[in-house]
C-alpha cells in the first residue's frame, strides 16, 4: 500500500454503471474491488431479484449495511455500492469514512434505459418504471449530493472515459 492512498467509492443510481467502471478503475489501479451486491448475494447464496422476493427488500438492506460494515477504511480498493446504500444514514457515515466518494451521475432516462437491459432490478418490476426511476432518483439525490466528494456525469461516456475522469479527479485527492 502506498502510503496516503485512498479508497474509491462508487455511489449513485441503478443504471449508473457502477459495477462495469469499477471493474474498468480495479484494471487501471491494481486495487481490489469489493461489490456490496455481489458480497451479500454470495452471503444469502442467492442473486439479488431472489433475495428480494425471498426474504425482503429490508433483509437485503440489513445484509447490506452490515458488508458495508466490514470494509475497512485502511485497505485502498474500489468499492462498488447498490444504488440505495445512501438510504440508511449509518451508511452514509461509512461511506464517508472510507475514501473518496464519486458519484456517477445520468438523466432518469438514461438510467432506466440502462438498468432495464438485463431485467434484474427488482425495485423497477413496477407498472410505471419510469416513473418509480424519477421519484428514486428525486428521493436520493439529496442523499447522494450528501456523501459525494467527487460527481460524474456518465451520461453520453462509455465505462473507459468515466473510469479516467474519475482517475483524473483523484489528482491532489490522493497518490492513486
Ligand atoms: C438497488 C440497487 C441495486 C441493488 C438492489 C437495490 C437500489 O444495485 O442493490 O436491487 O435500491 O437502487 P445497482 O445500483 O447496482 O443496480
Amino acid at each position: 500500500m502506498t502510503p496516503g492512498q485512498q479508497s474509491i467509492v462508487l455511489i449513485g443510481m441503478m443504471g449508473a454503471g457502477k459495477s462495469s467502471v469499477g471493474r474498468c478503475l480495479q484494471r487501471k489501479t491494481g486495487l481490489v474491488c469489493f461489490d456490496t451486491d455481489e458480497i451479500v448475494s454470495a452471503r444469502f447464496g442467492v442473486s439479488i431479484p431472489d433475495i428480494f422476493s425471498k426474504f425482503g427488500e429490508e433483509a437485503f438492506r440489513q445484509a447490506e449495511t452490515a458488508a458495508l460494515a466490514e470494509l475497512d477504511p485502511v485497505v485502498p480498493a474500489i468499492v462498488v455500492t447498490g444504488g440505495g446504500v445512501v438510504l440508511r444514514e449509518e451508511n452514509r457515515q461509512h461511506l464517508k469514512r472510507l475514501g473518496v466518494v464519486v458519484w456517477l451521475e445520468a438523466e432518469a432516462s438514461t438510467l432506466l434505459e440502462r438498468a432495464s437491459r438485463r431485467g434484474n432490478r427488482p425495485l423497477l418490476q413496477t407498472e410505471d418504471p419510469s416513473r418509480t426511476i424519477s421519484e428514486m432518483l428525486q428521493n436520493r439525490r439529496p442523499l447522494y449530493t450528501e456523501v459525494a466528494d467527487v460527481r460524474v456525469n456518465t451520461t453520453n461516456c462509455s465505462h473507459e472515459e468515466v473510469a479516467d475522469t474519475v482517475l483524473a479527479s483523484m489528482n491532489g485527492r490522493s497518490s492513486i
